[in-house]
This record gives structure tokens, sequence and C-alpha cells, in this order.
């Protein structure tokens, strides 16, 4: 069965959990897509080429612990905006949308560029506040500077030119500023279902 869920959206609105569970209660495989843009931005911050960095990324770059950092995040947004980087990447996070057994990908540009074709896309977003406030009782420091940095990221990625961070027209908002994390997944599970259904039907 070929079966695609997208998740797109800001980082810290939820996507990851709401992914990981999606992936564990339908049998999917999950793809969380900024990990390899993590993985690029750390072998640039160590003098790699970007290009080169992302065309001759392994999985074992993926595994590193040293990727959830605030600056990891800021790195990857930096490679995220070069073409040459995206189109290097895009044929491996394709061919994983299409796996057989159902595959969930989540990042900022999968519902409107990797897999258009997507069964389910979801656009899970929060306020600004929510989503730093999240990050620093993750990572501390100035909160002031979190937020900062949380609008800085967005802006970015939402303004790139290749691929910006954009709602698919067709996809499901799901927004977490006033959601429980239980409640955001249960609608996100429901609209699953739901395709899952029609598709028999
Ligand atoms: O989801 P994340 O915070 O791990 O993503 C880190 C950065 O990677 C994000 O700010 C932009 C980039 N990214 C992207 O451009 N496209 C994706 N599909 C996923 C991430």
């Amino acid at each position: 069965m070929i079966f695609t869920v997208a998740i797109d959206g800001p980082a810290a609105a939820g996507k990851g959990t709401i992914a990981r569970t999606l992936a564990a209660q339908f049998g999917f495989r999950h793809l969380d897509t900024g990990l390899i843009y993590r993985a690029v931005g750390a072998k640039v911050a160590e003098g790699a080429d970007p290009v080169e960095a992302a065309i001759t990324l392994q999985p074992a770059d993926m595994a590193r612990d040293d990727l959830r950092s605030l600056q990891a995040g800021e790195g990857a947004s930096r490679v995220a905006v070069m073409p040459e980087v995206r189109a290097a990447l895009v044929e491996f996070q394709r061919r994983f949308a299409r796996v057989d057994g159902g595959a969930v990908l989540d990042g900022r540009d999968i519902g409107t560029v990797i897999c258009p074709e997507a069964e389910v896309k979801l656009f899970v977003t929060a306020s600004a506040e929510v989503r730093a406030h999240r990050r620093w009782l993750e990572v501390g420091g100035d909160a002031a500077d979190v937020l900062a940095q949380v609008i800085e990221r967005d802006r970015r990625d939402a303004e790139r030119a290749t691929a910006p961070m954009v709602a698919a027209a067709d996809a499901l908002l799901i927004d977490t500023t006033e959601l429980s994390i239980a409640a955001a997944v249960e609608r996100a599970a429901r609209a699953v279902r739901t395709r899952m259904d029609e598709g028999r039907a």
C-alpha cells in the first residue's frame, strides 16, 4: 500500500510528535526531514562544501547527537535556502514518501514540493510566542533570544525563493497554540483514518 502523510509547519509546532505518533499508530515509516538539513548544516559548520555535503550525506550523519541544538537548527535553515542543496536531497525523500507500507514525513515542503500527491497533508502551526516558550523549556537560556531566533528562522524558511514553508492549498490546518498534543494527534489520526476509509470505499 502506498500512503503518504505529509506534515509541514514551523519549528516547535508539534509536527514531530504528531509524525512519530501517527507512524507508530498506523505502522508507517517516519522521516524527520529537518534532520537531513541539520546534518548537512553540521558538516558545513565543520568546513564542508554545502552541495558536496548534501550529495554525500550518509544515514550515520543523521544519527549524530548534536543535531537538536538551536545552533544546528539555525545552520540547517541557512543551508536550506540553497537550491542545489535542496535538489540533491529531493530524490531520497520522494522515494521514502512512496515506499510500500506507508510513510510519514515532516518538514517544510513535503506537501508542496516533495510529495504533492500525498494522501493526507497537514500543516501544524502555533503562535511564535508559544513555540518559543516550548523551545525555551527544552534549551533554557534567554527567553527573548529564543523568541527572536524562532521569528528569524520562520522568516528565513517562509521567505526563501525555493520551496518556502507554506501550507499546501489542500492541507488540514492544525493550530496547537491552545490545543493539547493529545487533541492535535487525535485530529491528525482522524484525517488519516478518513482518507484510508475513502480509499477502501
Ligand atoms: O524541522 P527542523 O527544525 O528540524 O528543521 C530545521 C531547518 O531545516 C528548518 O529551519 C528549515 C530546514 N528544513 C527545510 O528547509 N525543509 C524541510 N523539509 C525540513 C527542514
